[in-house]
Parts: C-alpha cells; sequence; structure tokens
C-alpha cells in the first residue's frame, strides 16, 4: 500500500502517467444475467477534459438470478454479493447470495424465494446482520437474515390499498420501490410508489424486527421512488426524494423526535431539471444518489431523450437518443438544491445508477439500451466530465455496481 502510494505520488511530481486502476463491476440485466466485469481506467490525457478512458473486458456471466434479475446489495468485508430477480408474471420472486471472487467469479451460495417482484435491498442492524428488501409487486416489505447460508425471514408484511390511488393504473396496490437506513441506521425508511407514503419504520438492531412509526405523506399521485440522504455541516438531515409519477425531486429537514419517530419539513422540490425547468411529459425520474462528500445529489431522468449523442460505434455515425443526468448542489445552511448540470446518461431508461467511493466515475444502467455506461466525474465541481466507456449487455439493464 505505502510503497504505491508513494509512486504514484512520484509519478505525479513528474507529470507521469499513473498507473491504471482495475475495478471490478457487477451488472443485472432483465435478461437473466449477472455480469462481472473487469474495468480499468487509463492515464488520463495531457489536458483532457473528459477524463480517462476505461476498457472493459467481461469476466463471466452468471444466470442464477433469473428470470429478471433487478438489484444488487455488495457486502463488501465479507465478499458477498446478493442479487435481487423480479420475476415478472410469477408469484414469487427470489433473493440470491453469491461469494465474490477475485477473478470475477461468483458462486451461489443460496437462493430463496421472496414475495412478488423484489427491487430494492439494504443490509442493516447490528453488526449487518439483516438485509430488508422491498417487493414491488408484491406490496409487501420483508427483511431476512442476511447469513448468505440462511436468508431466512426475520419478518414480513403485505400490504393494500382500500381504493386505487390518483394514478390508478400505477397506485393499483402499494408499490414499495426501495428500503433505505436513515444516517443514524435506527430508522428505515420504504418509499411506496402505489400508496403516496414514505413508510418508516423502527428497527430493533439485536432482533432485527422493525415496527411502523409515523409515515411521510406525499401528496396524491406523484408516487415516491427513491430517497438519499444529506447530512449538512451543522449535522442537519436532509433527505431527497425522486417522485416517479409526478417526475418531481422533493427535498425534507428531517429531525429526530423524542418520542422515536422522524418529523419531515418541505425545503425544496422541483421538477427532476431543475427549478423552473419543463421536463417532457414522458419523463420519470427514477434513481438519486448523494455524492460521497455530502455536497451534491444526482437524479437520473428515464424517457426524456433531452441529447443526442455521439454513437459508441466508432464506425456508426447514426447519433443516439440519450436520457439525462442532472446534477444538484446542496446548500449546507437550509438543504436547498441548486442546478450544476444536464448531462447525457449515454442511453435510454437510466434506471440505477452507483458512484465510486472516491466520487470520480459513475456506473450508469440503461435499462432501454441494453448497456452499461461509466461516466468520468469531477469531484470538486461535481460535473460530470465525459463517457470513460460502456459496455453493451443483452437485455433491459437494472443494476451497475462497483466491487470496492
Ligand atoms: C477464480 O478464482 C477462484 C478462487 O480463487 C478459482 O477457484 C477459479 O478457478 C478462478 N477462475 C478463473 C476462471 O480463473
Ligand atoms: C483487469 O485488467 C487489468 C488491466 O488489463 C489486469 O491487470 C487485471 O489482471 C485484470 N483483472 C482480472 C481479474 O482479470
Ligand atoms: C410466494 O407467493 C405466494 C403468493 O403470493 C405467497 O403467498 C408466498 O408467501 C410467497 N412465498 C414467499 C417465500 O414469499
Ligand atoms: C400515471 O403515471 C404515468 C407515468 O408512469 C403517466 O404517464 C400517466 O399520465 C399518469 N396518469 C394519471 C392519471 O396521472
Ligand atoms: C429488541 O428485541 C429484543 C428481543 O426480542 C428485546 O429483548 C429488546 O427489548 C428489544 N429492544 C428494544 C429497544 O425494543
Ligand atoms: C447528528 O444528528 C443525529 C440525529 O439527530 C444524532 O444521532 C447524532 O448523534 C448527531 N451527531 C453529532 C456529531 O452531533
Ligand atoms: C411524536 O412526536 C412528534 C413531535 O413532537 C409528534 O408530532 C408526533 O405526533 C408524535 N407521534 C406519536 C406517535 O406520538
Ligand atoms: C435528436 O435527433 C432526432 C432525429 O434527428 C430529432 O428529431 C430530435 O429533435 C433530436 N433531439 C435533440 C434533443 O436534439
Ligand atoms: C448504428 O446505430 C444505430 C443506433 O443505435 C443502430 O440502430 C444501427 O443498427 C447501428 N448500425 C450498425 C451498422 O451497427
Ligand atoms: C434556492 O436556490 C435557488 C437556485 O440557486 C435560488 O434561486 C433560491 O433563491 C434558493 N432559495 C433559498 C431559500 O435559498
Amino acid at each position: 500500500m505505502l510503497s504505491l502510494a508513494r509512486a504514484g505520488t512520484a509519478a505525479l511530481a513528474l507529470g507521469l502517467a499513473q498507473p491504471a486502476a482495475a475495478v471490478l463491476v457487477y451488472v443485472t440485466s432483465y435478461s437473466g444475467t449477472l455480469t462481472s466485469l473487469n474495468l480499468t481506467l487509463a492515464a488520463a490525457e495531457a489536458n483532457s477534459t473528459t477524463g480517462p478512458k476505461a476498457s472493459i473486458q467481461q469476466l463471466a456471466v452468471n444466470k442464477g438470478c433469473a428470470p429478471q434479475a433487478s438489484w444488487l446489495t455488495l457486502d463488501k468485508p465479507n465478499g458477498i454479493l446478493y442479487c435481487l430477480d423480479e420475476s415478472f408474471g410469477n408469484p414469487n420472486g427470489s433473493l440470491s447470495s453469491y461469494k465474490t471472487s477475485w477473478n470475477g467469479t461468483l458462486t451461489q451460495l443460496k437462493r430463496v424465494e421472496t414475495p412478488a417482484g423484489p427491487v430494492y435491498a439494504t443490509i442493516y442492524g447490528e453488526g449487518g446482520k439483516g438485509l430488508a428488501v422491498a417487493e414491488y409487486q408484491g406490496a409487501s416489505f420483508s427483511s431476512y437474515l442476511k447469513d448468505p447460508e440462511s436468508l431466512a425471514v426475520v419478518e414480513q408484511v403485505t400490504w393494500t390499498l382500500p381504493h386505487p390511488g390518483a394514478n390508478a393504473t400505477r397506485q393499483d396496490t402499494p408499490h414499495p420501490h426501495e428500503v433505505i437506513l436513515d444516517p443514524t441506521g435506527k430508522f428505515f425508511l420504504v418509499p411506496d410508489l402505489g400508496s403516496d407514503l414514505v413508510r418508516v419504520f423502527l428497527i430493533n438492531q439485536t432482533s432485527l424486527t422493525w415496527a411502523p412509526v409515523d409515515p411521510l405523506v406525499t401528496p396524491p399521485g406523484t408516487g415516491p421512488r427513491h430517497a438519499s440522504f444529506v447530512i449538512g455541516d451543522k449535522n442537519q438531515t436532509y433527505m431527497y426524494l425522486t417522485s416517479e409519477l409526478a417526475n418531481t425531486v422533493t427535498g425534507y429537514e428531517v429531525t429526530y423526535n423524542a418520542n422515536n419517530t422522524l418529523s419531515f419539513k418541505q425545503i425544496y422540490e422541483a421538477p427532476s431539471h431543475g427549478a423552473g425547468t419543463v421536463v417532457p411529459a414522458a419523463a420519470t425520474v427514477a434513481e438519486v444518489v448523494t455524492s460521497p462528500d455530502h455536497r451534491f445529489v444526482i437524479v437520473t431522468t428515464r424517457s426524456d431523450s433531452t441529447f443526442n449523442i455521439t454513437n459508441f460505434d466508432p464506425k456508426n455515425s447514426t447519433q443516439l437518443v440519450s436520457d439525462s443526468i442532472t446534477t444538484f448542489s446542496v446548500d449546507h445552511s437550509n438543504g436547498n438544491l441548486t442546478l450544476v448540470q444536464l448531462f447525457p446518461s449515454g442511453g435510454q431508461i437510466p434506471r440505477q445508477f452507483s458512484i465510486n467511493k472516491a466520487g470520480t466515475l459513475l456506473g450508469v444502467g440503461q435499462q432501454g439500451s441494453g448497456r452499461a455506461v461509466f461516466i468520468n466525474r469531477d469531484v470538486q465541481s461535481g460535473k460530470l466530465t465525459g463517457f470513460a466507456g460502456e459496455i453493451d449487455i443483452a437485455g433491459q439493464v437494472t443494476s451497475v455496481v462497483f466491487d470496492e
């Protein structure tokens, strides 16, 4: 480690090329594949404004998280990857555990059935012993023992709606779309697209059970999907919620009450492209992620077709239609967001993306294009600078995760 760091510093000082950095990346697709990639970033060319280019090599394809792999959660310290499979049209989806390895080979350890349509999983509880899963189609929320050989159910609930929501086609039943932890790890937050709620649960850290507390009620027909937290420089807690049906980003200041509930005060709301913008009617905002330094919030908008970009195939002169990624800076004094940049996602329907730990690279799953795209990012300005590389993956790409 030390000698590598020294070599890097010496190379910098001499203006020499940095040693190439390789990272494993996992990608899921609705074609039922879980693909391992080796992504190597070359040294950036002198005076490049777009950042380094990546070479991307496919290492292995696993077909055990099928028929419709939808989500990946990595337990890095234990070298275990959890994969969800939505399994459309079937009464049950599935949850699998995999052992990772240095060469990208994934060994499936266990596969269990879940309620229908699992879409998001989060590790929780003391020692990270639990895995909570939002099951969109089944209107269920479950937690499992994270032990990769067990995956036994800890607790499970299924919800119903007395009548469909304001958007009857999308809000026919509750549709939990995500489960995340608040920054203290004491609460689950479960945006429920069907019920116009962000459900909140207090976690028992040792038994791994959870109990509902006062939810955040969102306006009818907005369809909350995903959320992400920012910790302000005075330890304020801000939460940014993407609402798929309204195509909005809403900011809240969150306070912790003495009675073990959360209160939410709205502090920001605008379309997914920012305040004062008009986004095409077909647009449905999807992912929201906080930058590692908590200075920026990054959002993907699906089906806005905001850009035509140069084809990734240099021999093909036909431009590609691209949806967008919006970067906002966070005003830590009040949680307000300011538009920094609208950038092409590199394809259609950017459902999900991950940011690497250094904050220098995004891995974006383009569900409508069968493609994983890697985008360079400038940590200081928060701006995306250029495409590092891409790889076509058969089917609808649903999740891209860095093994780091
Ligand atoms: C990958 O690594 C594992 C564990 O070291 C080993 O068992 C396996 O043979 C390797 N596979 C390939 C394709 O190199
Ligand atoms: C990934 O690529 C780099 C650079 O080409 C190579 O050094 C490394 O061995 C590769 N890793 C695997 C697991 O194939
Ligand atoms: C599978 O689906 C059925 C029908 O919805 C449900 O009753 C059952 O609990 C599910 N199985 C599991 C393991 O979640
Ligand atoms: C329901 O949401 C979809 C977006 O998924 C939108 O196209 C449609 O217009 C909405 N319908 C109503 C009644 O608001
Ligand atoms: C958590 O659950 C355990 C086991 O059921 C129980 O003994 C403990 O009192 C619970 N803790 C809290 C804070 O409710
Ligand atoms: C920050 O706020 C959270 C939530 O109220 C609290 O649990 C935590 O102790 C605070 N941290 C500091 C350093 O004050
Ligand atoms: C918990 O406390 C908050 C803030 O005082 C209050 O608004 C809320 O109604 C209380 N909830 C319950 C269930 O007591
Ligand atoms: C993209 O190209 C198509 C076909 O030429 C055109 O109709 C469309 O307006 C272009 N979109 C943008 C955002 O430039
Ligand atoms: C060129 O790219 C377009 C847009 O992706 C695609 O439809 C077309 O098949 C490509 N042509 C060739 C020869 O690959
Ligand atoms: C929020 O940011 C926008 C854009 O920078 C600005 O116009 C607006 O005045 C800010 N509002 C507050 C309350 O800071």
